[in-house]
């Protein structure tokens, strides 16, 4: 078969060469964008009085037969013609005749290909960030039923002050909230028109980019051709935006691992979510989160070869660019599959409040409200934490908490404790009494209960308003 770039050349290409610099493996999963953007290319042609009004209608059409044979899926790319862009070229000349060879006039491959990925990463970045709002309501779900469930906030995975479960959900609501702003930030850059810098410098044709780019929804175009064939920047925004997201699904998954042990006993994944082992007819493994746990690593690697890919590359494109691609597209299925999972999975999930509010209690995480208490009686901060910590080895060695210490025993340490010192380090009362924005009482809760509410509430707003 003859290669549409076959003019200069007198040999056949070398099988192994065919098959190594092909890309048609992998960016067959351009086909949709490749040929929107063909026929926004064409229709500008034919605008323009570059092509013909019934030449390019009927390049328009040839295409759109293409595109319904893919989805019927009748059509196999073929190796020898390299990629997706000129499969399709080759297919329209196939279906029109020697005019669809006119397609390419004013363009390369090179504005192309960047056409094509700008449109890909475009559509995922708003999928991801209709699937990031998913996943918060699940969060958020959960942190209203559990408002008044308690349970340790650990540092150092000790014991360390209670909280509520809402308090703890919501700080990924928060995390995931910042995730969602930065793909909503990179939206901006990705939608942005390559197409008409050709191969490097533009293009001798009086081409209109901006129709182009009004056709397709794009809110700006490149202002620098030879910007507009290399900038791959944007593909690193979005793997590294979606490393950060798989920061936080793994940290999350890492909880829910913790939780779901029978040594914290906090929560029981649904069945529909665990696996059970070939061996051990006891066992109902957290396979789920362990997977987006371990599935973390191979989108960071993503991000990495991007990077060293594009590090030292002279302007403008080189074919080492190609490698953009599996990687891209590996990160898309990895991210998209976690999300999906990570939602229903925390929806379904029991939670055994009786569990964390005893580990709550059993532990010293009132011992801070203790010596606020003596702060509060004009005791410096520093001496009051020795009189705790006193006090704690005390009780650690007697085998009690502070709540079961009785009066007597308080005053053994310092004068300065009253009757209340009870209530003071009741659970209920130290969550409660952290009343400040961003704190864990009832009434701090609720409001950022709300303001995520609200927040989740504008992101779909803003799915629904974009162009994809
Ligand atoms: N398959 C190529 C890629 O993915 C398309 C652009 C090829 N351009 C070229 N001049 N060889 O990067």
């Amino acid at each position: 078969m003859k290669k549409l770039w076959g003019g200069r050349f007198t040999k056949k290409t070398d099988g192994l060469v065919e098959e190594f610099t092909a890309s048609i493996g992998f960016d067959h999963l351009l086909v949709e964008e490749d040929i929107r953007g063909s026929m926004a290319h064409a229709r500008m042609l034919g605008a323009c009085g570059i092509l013909t009004p019934e030449e390019s209608e009927n390049i328009i059409e040839g295409l759109g037969k293409i595109r319904d044979a893919v989805r019927a899926g009748e059509i196999s790319f073929s190796v020898e013609h390299e990629d997706i862009h000129m499969n399709i070229e080759k297919l329209l000349i196939e279906e029109i005749g020697p005019l669809g060879g006119k397609l390419h006039t004013g363009r390369s491959r090179n504005d192309q290909v960047a056409l094509d990925m700008h449109l890909y990463v475009r559509a995922r970045t708003v999928e991801i960030v209709e699937l990031l709002a998913r996943l918060q309501q699940a969060l958020v779900g959960q942190a209203e039923r559990h408002v008044d469930t308690l349970l340790p906030g650990y540092t150092h995975l000790q014991r360390a002050q209670p909280v509520r479960l809402a308090h703890h959900l919501l700080a990924y609501v928060s995390m995931f909230q910042r995730d969602a702003e930065r793909l909503m930030d990179s939206y901006k850059r990705v939608n942005t028109s390559p197409l008409g810098a050709g191969a490097v410098a533009g293009t001798t044709f009086p081409i209109d980019r901006w129709m182009v780019a009004e056709e397709l929804g794009f809110d700006r175009i490149y202002d620098n051709s030879m910007d507009a064939v290399s900038d791959r920047d944007f593909l690193v925004e979005f793997l590294s935006a979606a490393s950060l997201i798989m920061v936080h699904l793994s940290r999350l998954s890492e909880e829910l691992i913790l939780w779901s042990s029978e040594e914290f006993g906090y929560i029981e994944l649904d069945d529909a979510f665990c696996t059970g082992s070939s061996m051990m007819p006891q066992k109902k493994n957290p396979d789920v989160p362990e997977l987006i746990r371990g599935k973390a690593g191979r989108v960071f690697g993503h991000l990495m070869a991007l990077l060293a890919t594009l590090k030292a590359l002279p302007l403008t494109y080189n074919k080492d660019m190609q490698e953009d691609k599996e990687g891209l597209f590996d990160t898309v299925n990895t991210l998209t599959g976690s999300l999906r999972l990570m939602a229903p999975m925390l929806e379904s999930m029991k939670v055994n409040g009786e569990r964390m509010r005893r580990s709550a209690e059993a532990g010293f995480a009132n011992a801070t409200d203790f010596a606020d208490y003596l702060v509060k009686k004009g005791v410096p901060f520093r001496e009051a934490h020795e009189v705790v910590g006193r006090m704690v080895l005390y009780c650690i060695q007697s085998g009690k908490t502070l709540g079961e210490c009785s009066l007597e025993e308080f005053r053994r340490f310092t004068p300065l404790v009253e009757a209340d010192i009870h209530q003071i380090l009741d659970s209920e009362r130290v969550v409660e009494s952290r009343n400040i924005p961003g704190g864990t009482a009832r009434e701090a809760v609720l409001e950022a209960l709300s303001e995520k509410k609200r927040m989740i509430a504008e992101t779909f707003r803003w799915t629904s308003t974009v162009n994809r």
